[in-house]
């Protein structure tokens, strides 16, 4: 098996912790409480040590949640000591936190900037309050806007503000005001999500009980659609399903995942990638605490990636881009053509137009977009 990519130079570190859970989200979150947080950040330095020889100087950091925003400036400048005690990173590393709207302050982000972050991610999902309050968000558009503005104040040139389209009762019209108000603020990356409901979360329970009033799939692609005009109208280039960027402004962290390339994971729940090995961590606070209280890594599942697999799950990731599959790097990685092992089930898309060749890549054409998760369900 021929790995080009043998080393790892990214990691992901999650804090789990929010103010409250929003009410669509699924995310490994948990309330935050002060003394959990610190045994928690404990723990993770034990984990940081566990896996402070296996990195190559990092390329891409991010840090997310959960909401690591929610924790102090102390603890966050303790949090950044432990990650550069125990990795280097290059001097041109992008380091991503996400930040929730309502706990940002001047301090914080003071601590960060001094800290080498350079990039931002804000959620903010809506630009109407009364949308904010039934997402159970904890802030209100005003509370953003006014952490967006601390943010450039203290420097911060590389941000991306979350979105999310096809809300219970949203209208084309609401859509259009969250949008273009977000691009009035400039930022530099966007991220636009369609509402997914998540079995675990009351958003579920109460779509089942008949009171979530959803918009029809036709609204919702023609939000989609709406997106990718606007925003590529605006500047921002569409270089993944969900995510539109500024010149030079990828998320590179995420390319590390679309382009199936190594990664460490840490934290509660956190999934990596490394030498062919695919990990997720325990999910729960304390079994996770007490496990890196023995010195072990906290791993609760791993699956080994080699052949078909790995090939299945390099073409899914990659489809994801705008720009596809380079046929050059497929080839490059795994030692033969693409159409080795999906040649039949390659050739069905293209009939049904769902994916098309350029001269280079393979990739999802306007109508493929929006199939995607009906195109990849295939693959698994
Ligand atoms: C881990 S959260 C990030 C930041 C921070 N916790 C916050 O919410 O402010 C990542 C993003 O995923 C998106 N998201 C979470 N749950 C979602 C869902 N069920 N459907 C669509 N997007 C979702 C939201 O846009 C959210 O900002
Ligand atoms: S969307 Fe963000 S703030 Fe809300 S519960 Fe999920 S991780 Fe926490």
């Amino acid at each position: 098996m021929n790995y080009p990519h043998k080393t790892v130079s990214s990691i992901y570190l999650h804090i789990p912790f929010c103010a409250t859970k929003c009410y669509y989200c699924a995310f490994n979150t948990y309330t935050f409480h002060k003394e959990e947080a610190k045994a928690y950040l404990h723990a993770l330095r034990t984990e940081m040590e566990l896996y402070a020889s296996e990195t190559d100087p990092l390329q891409t950091l991010f840090i997310g949640g959960g909401t690591p925003s929610i924790l102090s400036a102390n603890a966050l400048a303790q949090l950044f000591t432990d990650i550069h005690q125990h990795f280097q990173i290059t001097p041109n590393a992008e380091i991503t936190v996400e930040c929730n709207p309502g706990t940002v302050d001047a301090e914080k982000l003071k601590v960060m900037r001094d800290n080498g972050v350079n990039r931002l991610s804000f959620g903010l999902q809506a630009m109407q309050d009364e949308t904010l309050k039934q997402l159970g968000r904890i802030h209100t558009v005003a509370e953003f806007l006014q952490s967006y503005r601390l943010a450039r104040e203290a420097n911060f040139e590389n941000i991306n503000i979350d979105l999310i389209f096809a809300l219970p009762e949203q209208t084309m019209e609401a859509w259009h005001h969250t949008l273009n108000e977000t691009i009035s603020l400039e930022p530099d990356h966007i991220s636009a999500y369609n509402l997914v409901i998540e079995e675990t979360t009351p958003f579920y329970e109460w779509w089942q009980a008949g009171d979530l009033h959803l918009p029809t799939d036709d609204t919702e692609a023609d939000m989609f659609q709406y997106t990718i005009d606007t925003l590529t109208s605006h500047g921002y280039a569409h270089y993944e399903i969900c995510n539109f960027a500024k010149p030079n402004r990828l998320a590179r962290h995420n390319l590390v995942y679309w382009n199936n390339q190594p990664c460490i994971g840490l934290g509660v729940g956190a999934c990596g990638y490394i030498k062919g090995m695919r990990y997720t961590n325990i999910r729960g606070i304390a079994p996770y605490i007490n496990k890196l209280s023995q010195r072990h890594k906290p791993i609760a599942d791993t699956e080994r990636m080699t052949g078909h697999a790995e090939k299945a799950e390099t073409l899914m990731l990659a489809l994801r881009k705008r720009e596809g599959i380079s046929l050059d790097a497929y080839r490059n990685r795994f030692g033969e053509d693409i159409e080795t092992a999906f040649g039949s089930i390659l050739k069905k898309w293209i009939d049904l137009q769902l994916i098309e060749q350029t001269a280079s890549h393979l990739r999802l054409t306007p109508r493929g977009l929006f199939l995607a998760n009906e195109v990849f369900v295939e693959l698994m």
